[in-house]
Formats: structure tokens, C-alpha cells, sequence
């Protein structure tokens, strides 16, 4: 059979051509991205629109040129390294992190079990073992990577369910542990209530603690809460906290959370997915206070670490209850019982096959060394502030809450006639017409705010003012 096809596609020289001719692109895309010149940051194209832009059918022979293709791709994209995204939390990726992610992708140690990715496994540990000593956590703690910080609450909660209820749910299901409960903030992202949806204990049972008016969970609420719950028949079993909630970027008070969680023999977990980079800070490290006292905690590279989408460390107090969230065995891939192969981490994960995710944080933390994210996390957040005291300062803007990590949400006033909320609405609609801007919208306490991360280092104060400039020039003119 003739095989020449197959040996062009992987040919080495051809891969060197084609992938330094990739590089070039994303090189001088980079460049236009930080340069002075105007920028699209995304382009404003209606997914209809965009549909139509890519409606050519797949060939089944060869019809593009790698380089016409990319470009065109780059050009449609939503470009994260403009100085003026400040949307969603998703990071602009160092450079270096995405080229790490490019070798991981050819080499694609892609592990379920050490002997298909051995340099990845120990990457995995290496970096969870600097994660948990920089939360506080002692020699017990461990964890894992999976895929996003989602399927990160859902990981540790499954853990937290076997751990804290009656009888065996894995094997049994949850039919026979009534009704069991969770505490969350008001503020607390939705894959926590996913999570309890896909565990089949029904969302009834995700509990709401109300936060005050600076957006933490009232701790005081908590036991309440805790009653009013059990005078209706249900088991609560986990407190989930926010450190920093995806809104406003709070911080729950972990300490009083923890004493409470102490007190009741309840598991608590964080979902630090975005906030718990601080703990890399001296300076605002103290948001984390009581971290350690966590039984789980979720901790998402890609948001706050500068590196591509995705990488999510679960964390356990205990590495023990890690493996405690499947409990399964395949013959066909593991040897021994789980805890015995703490190298083989699909005992541990929802995935299977796992991207070689670790490599893409590893390169960096060796080539950058971790005091480039502390300054990186402390600039940030550093930023926020004086963002929040721009616009504190401004008689036609409000600001929503004092931020604490570097998520700023606020609104404009004008002169203050009219729906404010419309306001908000039409200015965000606006801003995204001209593609000059990225930001995204929230509704808090039955107002709507623009809301922006501070994401990119590359975007400064002179950024934030020209955007507050661009929402003057807005025209006021929302629909009633
Ligand atoms: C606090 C928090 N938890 C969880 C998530 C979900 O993370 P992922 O998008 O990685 O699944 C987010 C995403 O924004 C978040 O802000």
C-alpha cells in the first residue's frame, strides 16, 4: 500500500516550514495586538453572520493553504491579547504557556495512567504540591488537575458526598439518603448548582446563604440557614464559599465559615477558581485567611495564572478523600487498588484520557519562576483599585462595590433621567458595535452594572480611562 501521503503529513522538515510560518503569524498578531494602532477586539459579527463567513462544506481533498486559513481564523477571532478585553475571565496566555501547549499537543502524553504520559504525572504533582503548600494546607493534602473548574466543584462535591453521607451513594445511589443539601452564597457561580443537578440531588437542595451588601456570604445567616433546612427534612452535608465569587470577585469570610462548618461536621468547600491565584500574593493573600481549614478547593489556572483554557487543580485537605469522588476500578487500566497508584489519575478524575495539561503552567512557573505571577497577580489587583478609584471620583459613574481581587463593576449615570439598567445595556451594546472595547454586563442586587476583569497585564490605567471616555461619547439613547 502506498504510503507517501502519510509520510508528507508528518514529515519533520514540512512541520518545521508550516509551524514556523504559524509562529511568524501569531508573532506579528501579537504585535498588532499590544501595538498603538486601533484594534478590533472582537468582531462584531452575529453568529449568523459568522456561520455564513465558514459555510464552506468539508473537502475530502486538500483546498486551503495553512497560512490564508489561520490568518483568516486570527481575524474572526475574539482577541484576549488586546489591552482593552476586559471581559470574562479568561486569560490573554503568555506566550511562553502556549508554546508549551503546542509541544504538549504534538507529544500529547495525554494520561489517564503514568505509563501514558510519566513526565506529565510528575509535572501534575510538582504543581499541586506548590499549590497546596502556598494555600497552607500540611503534608496530607493532594489533589489533582481536571478540565475546567466546573467540572472541578463537581469533583470535589461527588468527594464530599460519599465522604459525609449515610450510606455508600456510589454504589447504592442517593435514593437512600433522603434529602441531602448544600449551603452556597447567593453569589456563588452556577456550576455549583450544576454540579448538585448532575449529582441527582435535585437543585431544591442547593440552599442559598444570603450575601450583604458587599456581596460575602453572610456567615452569621449560616446556622439559620442550617435549621430552616433541617426543620424541612433535609441533610445538609457542605458549605460551598466563594473566594473570590465571579460577579464582584468577593471574598467569603473562609475563617467564620470554617468554624461553622468545624462545628457541624459539615465539609467545606472553596471555589477559588478565580481568586485563589491571591494566595501567591503577600499583599493580598489575606483574602485566603482560613483556606486551609477547607476540605476541597478548586483553583483555575487559565483565569487567573496567564495560561490557556483549560487547567483546574482540585485540592483536598486530606489526599485521601481525593480518590473518594469515583470509585471505580477497570482492570484494563489500573493494577491495584486506587490509593495505591496515586500516578494513575484517572482513579481520581472525571476524564479518561486528559489533555497534557500541567506542561502549559509548568514551563512558565520554571522559565518565569512563580515571582513573575506574584507580580503579575499583585499588578492586577493593584489595578482594579485605582480603576475603582477612577470612576469613585467620577460624579457620573457609580461604583458597584470596593473590588478586591480585580473584577470592577460599575455603571454610568449621565445625568441621571431615564432606566439606568437600559443604561447599562445599551452602552454595553454599543461598545461591542465598535469592536473597540470588551466588557461584560451583571445584574447585582436588582441593578445592572458593566462589569469588568483586569485580566490582561498589558492593560493599564490609561486603557480603563479612554474606556469610561468611550462610555460618555455613547449616545443616550436606550429603548423605554
Ligand atoms: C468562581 C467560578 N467558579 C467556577 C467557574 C467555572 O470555571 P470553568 O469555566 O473553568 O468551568 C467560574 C468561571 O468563571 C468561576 O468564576
Amino acid at each position: 500500500m502506498d504510503d507517501t501521503e502519510f509520510k508528507h503529513a508528518f514529515d519533520a522538515e514540512i512541520f518545521r516550514e508550516d509551524a514556523r510560518a504559524v509562529v511568524d503569524l501569531l508573532a506579528d498578531y501579537l504585535q498588532r495586538s499590544a501595538g498603538p494602532d486601533k484594534r478590533v477586539v472582537l468582531p462584531s459579527y452575529s453568529p449568523e453572520e459568522m456561520a455564513e463567513r465558514w459555510n464552506a462544506p468539508i473537502p475530502a481533498t486538500p483546498s486551503d493553504d495553512l497560512i490564508s486559513l489561520l490568518t483568516r481564523v486570527i481575524n474572526d477571532s475574539h482577541h484576549l491579547h488586546s489591552p482593552h478585553y476586559v471581559g470574562h475571565q479568561v486569560s490573554a496566555p503568555l506566550p511562553l504557556s502556549a508554546t508549551a501547549d503546542f509541544a504538549a499537543s504534538l507529544l500529547n502524553n495525554a494520561s489517564a495512567v503514568y505509563d501514558m504520559g510519566p513526565v506529565n504525572v510528575i509535572h501534575e504533582r510538582r504543581i499541586i504540591e506548590w499549590m497546596t503548600g502556598l494555600l497552607g494546607y500540611g503534608p496530607d493534602a493532594g489533589g489533582i488537575f481536571t478540565s475546567g473548574g466546573t467540572l472541578g466543584n463537581l469533583t470535589a462535591l461527588l468527594a464530599a458526598r460519599q465522604i459525609k453521607a449515610d450510606v455508600d451513594v456510589w454504589s447504592r445511589g442517593a435514593a437512600g439518603n433522603g434529602s441531602l443539601a448544600i449551603l452556597v452564597s447567593e453569589q456563588c457561580h452556577y456550576s455549583v448548582r450544576r454540579a448538585v443537578g448532575v449529582m441527582g440531588l435535585g437543585t431544591d437542595n442547593v440552599i442559598q446563604v444570603p450575601t450583604g451588601s458587599d456581596y460575602r456570604m453572610d456567615a452569621a445567616a449560616l446556622e439559620a440557614c442550617l435549621s430552616e433546612a433541617e426543620a424541612r427534612g433535609k441533610t445538609v452535608f457542605a458549605v460551598a464559599a466563594n473566594a473570590c465569587s465571579t460577579a464582584t470577585g468577593t471574598y467569603d469570610d473562609l475563617n467564620a465559615i470554617a468554624d461553622f462548618c468545624e462545628e457541624h461536621g459539615l465539609w467545606m468547600h472553596v471555589d477559588g477558581a478565580h481568586g485563589a491565584s491571591a494566595a501567591l500574593s503577600e499583599k493580598y493573600r489575606h483574602f485566603l485567611s482560613g483556606v486551609h481549614r477547607a476540605d476541597s478547593i478548586v483553583w483555575d489556572a487559565h483565569k487567573m495564572l496567564l495560561v490557556p483554557a483549560l487547567i483546574t487543580a482540585v485540592i483536598f485537605k486530606s489526599n485521601a478523600d481525593s480518590y473518594r469522588s469515583f470509585s471505580q476500578k477497570a482492570s484494563y487500566l489500573f493494577e491495584k487498588e486506587s490509593e495505591d497508584e496515586w500516578y494513575n489519575y484517572a482513579h481520581r478524575t472525571m476524564e479518561c484520557t486528559k489533555t497534557m495539561m500541567g506542561l502549559k503552567l509548568y514551563v512558565p512557573l520554571m522559565i518565569h519562576g512563580s515571582d513573575f505571577f506574584t507580580r503579575y497577580i499583585d499588578r492586577m489587583y493593584d489595578l482594579a483599585r485605582d480603576f475603582a478609584v477612577l470612576v469613585s471620583e467620577s460624579s457620573d459613574f457609580e461604583l458597584a462595590v470596593q473590588p478586591e481581587a480585580n473584577i470592577v463593576c460599575f455603571r454610568y449615570l449621565g445625568d441621571g433621567s431615564g432606566n439606568l439598567d437600559e443604561l447599562q445595556k445599551w452602552i454595553r451594546a454599543r461598545i461591542l458595535e465598535s469592536e473597540d472595547f470588551y466588557l461584560v454586563q451583571a445584574d447585582l442586587q436588582g441593578k445592572t452594572f458593566l462589569r469588568c476583569t483586569l485580566i490582561n497585564p498589558l492593560t493599564g490605567i490609561e486603557h480603563l480611562k479612554a474606556l469610561l471616555e468611550l462610555i460618555r461619547e455613547t449616545p443616550s439613547e436606550p429603548a423605554e
